[in-house]
């Protein structure tokens, strides 16, 4: 994981991220307060857009990298370059995905540099594979018999 602030990141980077601030302006967070926005950069430069949504039965909310994410591969993307995430982060600490949303990171975007930043401009960037170590994934499944992706 590296961590840098805003102004010392690349200009493709930097352009996520404020995408993903944008995304965060539509979050549907009337129960928790607490408002995500996501960016997924695919490997032909389009990006999609995701926030968190939430539903009275708490269960069924959604996550805003699996709503970008899900949209992008839905959209036919394959291929991800980077996913920027932007929580809340008042004290300066990025929001880390939480184990749901670093299973699907793992199998849609194992390349795709995270880049997990504040709104105050803080930023970290993790690989998938340092957010799921020892993860579970498409090898397990071919391994024993399943169909690879
Ligand atoms: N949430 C996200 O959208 N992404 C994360 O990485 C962590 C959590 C959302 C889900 C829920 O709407 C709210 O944040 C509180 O858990």
């Amino acid at each position: 994981m590296s961590k840098q602030l805003l102004s010392d990141v690349d200009d493709a980077t930097r352009r996520l991220i404020d995408q993903a601030r944008q995304a965060r302006d539509n979050a549907h967070a009337p129960y928790s307060g607490f408002r995500v926005g996501a960016a997924v950069r695919c490997a032909n430069g389009n990006v999609f857009l995701g926030c968190n949504v939430e539903i009275s039965s708490y269960g069924l909310t959604m996550c805003a990298e699996r709503v970008a994410l899900f949209a992008a591969r839905a959209a036919g993307a394959r291929v991800f370059e980077a996913l920027a995430v932007v929580g809340p982060g008042s004290d300066e600490t990025p929001t880390p995905p939480c184990g749901a949303c670093r299973q699907v990171i793992w199998d849609l975007a194992p390349e795709a540099a995270v880049v997990l930043a504040t709104p105050g401009g803080s930023v970290e960037t993790w690989t998938a594979r340092d957010l799921l170590p020892a993860p579970f994934g498409p090898e397990q499944l071919a391994r024993h018999g399943g169909k690879t992706p």
